[in-house]
This record gives structure tokens, C-alpha cells and sequence, in this order.
């Protein structure tokens, strides 16, 4: 059995992150402030601290407690929107907590570290399906600022040993199959959960943000992945942490999907339609996305198991239906 410490498990990939290393057995302490997570989402027995990253006493007292076997860093600001209008605060948020958390695990003797990256590092890509080859030049400062921790966790892994896993997500979706987690941001700003919610009657109808894209249909392309595949591609690069050096991932489930098809898909599996219109652009919004997972896939063996639109739907419908109001712990 292995021990972790897992920032931002409340939040959604954090908490079903959380779920997916207890189910092998492992233990967790979960560190949050609880700004964006639910007290809700920290499964019954494990340890919920309840700090600021920014606290670098509390983090050392952290570290004192318990021997942590890696660190497993979901907590930050993650709104591309949010991210221009605010880009310094993203930045010092982002960049300062994440490299002072990898300075006191450092600190403490725990050399591994998995980082909650992002496919908003590629911008505009300069070819799809984005492989870890790519081009890095993001087009907005929540994107920079993963960027910049995965550059410091770079120089920490050559001047201490540091062994890290960026791991660049796509658009993370779905929920826990067995119902125990879901998706429940404030305010909410993905397509999937507002799709859902304009087809329950509970928001007013979803806006499609442009249809005059380069695409087949006209509107954006993203690589919608299953969040319990993005929570097992953790164990995978922890695993692949123990016997190798650090790592960067992209995890996506290799399909796109346009707006309008996530669209067709809610109305398919939910059988009741989802009033729509047609709006702008939404600025910063490249037209295409898709990962290439193929280098995660061949180092670590690791495999979607929920790749399908449909699954990804189903898992998303079934816990916002059960749950009208999300964690309601607010
Ligand atoms: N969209 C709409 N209407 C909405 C909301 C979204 O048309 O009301 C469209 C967006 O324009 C985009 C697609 O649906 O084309 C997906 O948008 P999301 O807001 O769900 O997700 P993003 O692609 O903007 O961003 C997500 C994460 C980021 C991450 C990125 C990586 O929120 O943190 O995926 O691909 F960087």
C-alpha cells in the first residue's frame, strides 16, 4: 500500500482521482481549501486538510505528518475565459503554488510529483491528432502557466532528483460509473454538464459559441475524455514513475467530437432534447483538438475504458440527474 497526497482532490478530476487510488487500495490525504471543491466529494475515511497551498507552514506540517510515496497536484485555476481577463493573478496562482507544493515535497524527501496539465498548451495546434512533439505556445495565460510549472518541475528534476508526470489533459468529462463523484463547478462552464442541464429544464438554452468554423459542421472539435480514464492514467504514470524518469503525457481519448455531435449525443442518450441557438465565437477558442495518447498508451499500457461520446454522456446524465443541485455543500 501506497500513501498520497493529493491537492484539489474535492474538485472534480482530483475526487475521482482519489476514487480510482483507493479503489487499488491506497491511502490519501486530501489537501483543499475548498474553493472550487466539495467537502461532499472527499469519500468517508480519507483525511480532508483544509489549507491554502499558499500556507508554506502548513504544507511543511503536511509533509511532517505523513510520508507521502508521491504527490498528485490537481488544485489550480483552470478557466481559459477566467485566465484573460485575470492573467496575472493565473499566473501567480498557478505557478507559485504548484512549484512551492513541489519545493516542500522536495523538502521532505518525496521525489515524485504528477501534475495536472493541459492540451491549452498547444494553442493553435500546429497538427492534429497533438502529440507530446507539438509545438508548446499557448494562446492564453492558463495555458502559460502550466507551461511555466512544467518548466520548474523540469529544473527540479535535474537539480533534485525530482521524477514528475505531466500528464495534459483534454477535455476532461463524464463521472465516477458507480455514482460516487461528479461534475459540479460554480459557475459552471462546460459544454457537457450545460448540455445536460438545458435538456433537464434547469439552465436556459445552451449557446453554440460559432458555427463558421473550418470543420465538418462548422463547430469546435474537442477530444472529450472519460474523467475515471483520466483518473487511471494517474496509476499508470505513478506506476511508470517507480522504475523510469519524468514524463510528459497527452491524454485524450484520440476522437473528436464537435459541439453539434455532443449535442446529438445528450439528446440520444437522454431522449429529451436540448434547446440551443446559434452564438459568436468565444474568444480563444482554437477550432480543433485532439490528442495523440499514443506515447501514454505504448510506455504504460494504459487504455480507455469508457471511450465512447455515449459513455462519457450516460455517466454525466446519471449523476446530474441524481443530484438537481450538485454536492449542495455550499
Ligand atoms: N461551448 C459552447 N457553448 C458553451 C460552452 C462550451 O459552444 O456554453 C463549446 C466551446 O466553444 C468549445 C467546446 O464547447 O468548443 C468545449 O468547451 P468547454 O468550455 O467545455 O471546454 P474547453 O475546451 O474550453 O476547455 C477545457 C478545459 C480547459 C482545458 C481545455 C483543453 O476547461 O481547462 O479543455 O482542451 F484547457
Amino acid at each position: 500500500m501506497s500513501r498520497y497526497l493529493v491537492t484539489g482532490g474535492a474538485g472534480f478530476v482530483g475526487s475521482h482521482a482519489v476514487l480510482a487510488l483507493l479503489d487499488r487500495g491506497d491511502e490519501v490525504v486530501v489537501l483543499d481549501n475548498l474553493s472550487q471543491g466539495h467537502r461532499a466529494a472527499v469519500p468517508a475515511g480519507v483525511t480532508l486538510v483544509e489549507a491554502e497551498l499558499a500556507d508554506t507552514k502548513r504544507l511543511a506540517e503536511v509533509f511532517a505528518s505523513w510520508r507521502f510515496d508521491a504527490v498528485l497536484h490537481f488544485a489550480a485555476l483552470s478557466l481559459v475565459g477566467a485566465s484573460m481577463r485575470e492573467p496575472l493573478h493565473y499566473i501567480a496562482e498557478n505557478v507559485g503554488h504548484s512549484l512551492r507544493l513541489a519545493e516542500a515535497a522536495i523538502k521532505a524527501g518525496c521525489l515524485r510529483f504528477v501534475l495536472s496539465s493541459t492540451a491549452a498548451l498547444f494553442g493553435e495546434p500546429e497538427r492534429v491528432p497533438i502529440d507530446e512533439a507539438c509545438r508548446v505556445a499557448p494562446s492564453n495565460p492558463y495555458g502559460d502557466s502550466k507551461r511555466m510549472v512544467e518548466e520548474g518541475l523540469d529544473w527540479a528534476a535535474r537539480i533534485h532528483g525530482l521524477r514528475y508526470a505531466a500528464l495534459r489533459y483534454f477535455n476532461a468529462a463524464g463521472s465516477d460509473p458507480q455514482g460516487r463523484a461528479g461534475e459540479d463547478h460554480d459557475p459552471e462552464t462546460h459544454l457537457v454538464p450545460l448540455a445536460i442541464d438545458a435538456a433537464l429544464g434547469r439552465r436556459p438554452a445552451l449557446t453554440v459559441f460559432g458555427d463558421d468554423y473550418a470543420t465538418p459542421d462548422g463547430t469546435c472539435i474537442r477530444d472529450y475524455v472519460h474523467v475515471t480514464d483520466l483518473a487511471t492514467a494517474h496509476l499508470a504514470a505513478l506506476t511508470r514513475l517507480e522504475t523510469h524518469g519524468s514524463c510528459r503525457y497527452n491524454i485524450g481519448s484520440g476522437n473528436g467530437a464537435s459541439v453539434k455531435e455532443v449535442i446529438a449525443a445528450v439528446e440520444r442518450v437522454g431522449g429529451r432534447p436540448v434547446p440551443h441557438s446559434i452564438g459568436p465565437r468565444r474568444a480563444g477558442d482554437p477550432a480543433v483538438l485532439v490528442a495523440a495518447s499514443d506515447r501514454l498508451r505504448a510506455e504504460t499500457g494504459w487504455e480507455p475504458k469508457l471511450g465512447s461520446l455515449d459513455d462519457i454522456v450516460r455517466t454525466a446524465w446519471a449523476w446530474r440527474e441524481a443530484h438537481p443541485k450538485g454536492y449542495d455543500d455550499r
